[in-house]
């Protein structure tokens, strides 16, 4: 099936996604560098900026920049004074994106912060940080369950938060799997599901990356 979700993609991507050179150059980049293919699609992009825009999203927190391929989407969806704080690891990606971002001229809207997610955004909450509209899981998927208790104290009531490769080619329902990712994804949805502050679902999706899905969740209070 893989190669018809592929065609459906491209028919879609053709139709209802503006050619846009800054996206174009980032993901190139990327693929130069031989970093994973893991930035979201075309389509899961724009998914990304309608929420955002949706909302009326003014602060985006990303977990996972890579070369900066969603952030460049978030960053050109929030308004002239919105602002995208994004988190990475790993040195490499983290320059390579901010070399993405100034080249698409984003470098006034991006934050990029270099070091462990984690760390990022327990240094965010003791500085006291505003909290953000729009959070956007999408980093080491094992962590997730922790980044979900750090990230509603980084929220507010009607933070949108949207976490991403939750279904994993279908090894989400594997309730006795091993796998890291999959027991981070498992927790990560059954924490959402017994907090009384949040409501959430998850849709499956197919594509050009495969068979995977997320979740999308409003904090309530
Ligand atoms: N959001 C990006 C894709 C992110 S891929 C896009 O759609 O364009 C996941 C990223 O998370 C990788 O770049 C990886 O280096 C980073 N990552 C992995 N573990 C991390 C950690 N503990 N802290 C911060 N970033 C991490
Ligand atoms: C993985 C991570 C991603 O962010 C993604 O979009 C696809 C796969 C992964 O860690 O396997
Ligand atoms: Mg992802």
């Amino acid at each position: 099936m893989q190669s018809k979700w592929t065609e459906n993609d491209l028919f879609l991507f053709q139709h209802l996604i503006p050619d846009d050179v800054d996206l174009d150059y980032a993901v190139s980049q990327s693929h130069e560098n031989q970093f994973p293919e893991n930035e979201v699609s075309k389509t899961q992009g724009m998914l990304l900026s309608l929420l955002i825009r949706i909302s009326q999203s003014k602060r985006v927190l990303e977990l996972g920049t890579l070369a900066g391929y969603s952030a460049i989407w978030m960053a050109k969806a929030v308004p002239d004074d919105g602002k995208v704080v994004s988190l990475e690891c790993d040195r490499e990606k983290f320059e390579l994106a901010s070399r993405n971002i100034a080249h698409a001229g984003l470098q006034n809207k991006v934050e990029l912060l270099c070091g462990p997610a984690a760390q990022s955004l327990q240094n965010l909450i003791d500085e006291g940080t505003e909290p953000f509209d729009f959070i956007f899981i999408d980093a080491d998927k094992p962590n997730n369950p922790l980044y979900l208790q750090l990230c509603l104290q980084l929220s507010h009531p009607g933070t949108v938060i949207f976490g991403d490769n939750v279904i994993r080619d279908g090894k989400l329902c594997e309730k006795t799997s091993e796998d890291p990712k999959v027991k981070g994804v498992r927790q990560y949805i059954e924490d959402l599901g017994m907090s009384d502050r949040l409501d959430s679902t998850a849709l499956q999706t197919v594509g050009i990356k495969g068979y995977d899905g997320f979740t999308l969740t409003l904090v309530k209070s």
